[in-house]
């Protein structure tokens, strides 16, 4: 049914660079950061890590795609997660189909192995982000996504979690809260210090362990991405 030559994530509309042309200074970039976290932290492992950013399209499911790639490559089991429960895109990246993922097992206790999808990847799995629900930020505070969360790190050497831009809803804070470390993504075309900072606070509002910020250097998109109505309000 699915093509399964050693390049099928290359030829959609979201690219992997680190599988399609492992050898760029890109995809070096990407290992290196896998790098920095393995050597942020020395007194705790690193096994959860949360990307997220300020404001919207930053570049944090691409740059949290392409790191899961590279700890897959590495040799460590990883599984990549999308809680991003508002805008989701790992299906699109790994084309697969959506109609259970997390949504679906923080709602309908569905068991863990009902949303692990392997793919063509060795030792990379992923969760995508089931149907989008109409309470995100409650669904990923709940007790069974912490539960979940668990589960991941028991059964994978690295779980990387892709969510929504802080300063738009509850949710990456919410989750900061349970991750290990927490990455920022920053687009540094529509680099706003203020906002990074807003982005910052709020993660230390949570305690969150911020490991670093990656500036992505994105190029500019023609069309007008009117983030903020996609999210409405926050909700919670
Ligand atoms: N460094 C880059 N160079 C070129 N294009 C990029 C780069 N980073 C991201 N993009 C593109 O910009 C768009 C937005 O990136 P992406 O979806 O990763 O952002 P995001 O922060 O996850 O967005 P959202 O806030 O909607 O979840 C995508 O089409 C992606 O392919
Ligand atoms: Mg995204």
């Amino acid at each position: 049914m699915f093509r399964k030559d050693k390049h099928a994530y290359t030829s959609g509309p979201r690219q992997l660079i680190v599988e399609k042309e492992p050898k760029s200074p890109v995809s070096e970039q990407f290992r290196s950061i896998r790098t920095n976290i393995m050597y942020s932290s020395v007194d705790k492992e690193i096994k959860t890590v949360l990307f997220t950013s300020a404001t919207p399209s930053a570049g944090k499911s691409t740059t949290a795609a392409n790191v899961a790639l590279t700890y897959a490559q590495s040799g460590k089991r990883t599984v990549l997660v999308d809680a991003d429960l508002r805008r989701p895109t790992m299906h699109y990246t790994f084309e697969l189909t959506n109609q259970r993922g997390l949504s679906t097992a923080i709602v309908n206790d569905m068991p863990v192995e009902n949303i692990l999808r392997e793919t063509i990847i060795e030792n990379l799995d992923v969760v995508t982000s089931g149907p989008i629900p109409p309470n995100p930020a409650e669904l990923l505070s709940s007790k069974k996504m912490m539960h979940l969360l668990k589960t991941f790190s028991m059964h994978y050497d690295m779980v990387i979690i892709d969510t929504p831009p802080l300063l738009a809803v509850t949710d990456a804070q919410v989750l900061s809260r349970i991750a290990d470390g927490t990455v920022l993504v920053t687009d540094v075309t529509g680099n706003n210090r203020e906002r990074l900072q807003d982005a910052k606070a709020l993660l230390e509002k949570a305690d969150a362990n911020i490991l670093g910020v990656i500036m992505n250097n994105k190029k500019m998109n023609t069309k007008n991405d009117n983030y903020y109505y996609y999210y409405g309000s926050d909700e919670s």
